[in-house]
């Protein structure tokens, strides 16, 4: 976790272990008072609850509501400031952080894909807002062969962009079943 690397991508065939192995990590994550949040896709569910990026921003705002009200206060600062006017879209799709930040659901979200824009932003800066050296971050993001390209244009973005320079302090990691068989030794 206190690496230069942003992310990683673990890929695999089916039922090789590739969920098991990151749910390892948990406990590690845990044990240095980081936040490990995780979501998943669904091979037959493309609907917002769905959304495996989405669950683990939402995984994000429930902990910080269980968090005593001087941490919350901080952190609902560099929220707001980070989110701008989108904070009202957030509240908006995640109910939990509308309640955090004590801001009102924004209803006019324009059209979908100006709003998926808008959406990923959000993701990232929730991230970096919450994230810090006294609370690392890993994001788990599971099956993703499953995800449609928004949520894919999103993790993108996460990793691409990365934390900010002056620290290192949060890791994405993704799971994908690889396509590709192996050829048997002959
Ligand atoms: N190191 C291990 N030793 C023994 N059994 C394991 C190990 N890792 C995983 N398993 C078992 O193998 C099975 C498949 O593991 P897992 O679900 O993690 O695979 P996966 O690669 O995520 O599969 P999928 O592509 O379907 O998501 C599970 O029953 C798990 O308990
Ligand atoms: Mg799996």
């Amino acid at each position: 976790m206190t690496g230069l690397s942003h992310g990683v991508l673990i890929s695999g065939p089916a039922g090789v272990g590739k969920t098991s192995l990151i749910d390892e990590l948990r406990p590690i994550a845990s044990s240095s008072g980081g936040w490990f949040v995780s979501g998943k896709y669904d091979q037959h569910r493309r609907d917002l609850e769905f959304d495996g990026a989405r669950q683990a921003i939402r995984a994000v705002g429930r902990l910080l509501l269980a968090e005593p009200e001087d941490e919350v206060a901080e952190v609902r600062a560099r929220l707001l400031h980070a989110l701008g006017r989108n904070a009202g879209l957030l509240a908006a799709v995640q109910p939990e952080f509308g309640v955090l930040m004590g801001v009102a659901p924004d209803a006019s979200i324009g059209d979908s894909l100006f709003a998926q824009a808008r959406m990923q932003r959000i993701g990232v800066d929730v991230l970096a807002a919450v994230a810090s050296p006294k609370r690392p971050i890993v994001m788990f993001i599971d099956d993703l062969q499953w995800a449609s390209r928004t949520p894919l244009g999103f993790l993108d973005m996460l990793v691409s962009e990365g934390p900010p320079r002056d620290c290192c302090w949060s890791w994405r990691i993704g799971t994908t079943r690889s396509t590709r068989r192996t050829r048997s030794p002959r």
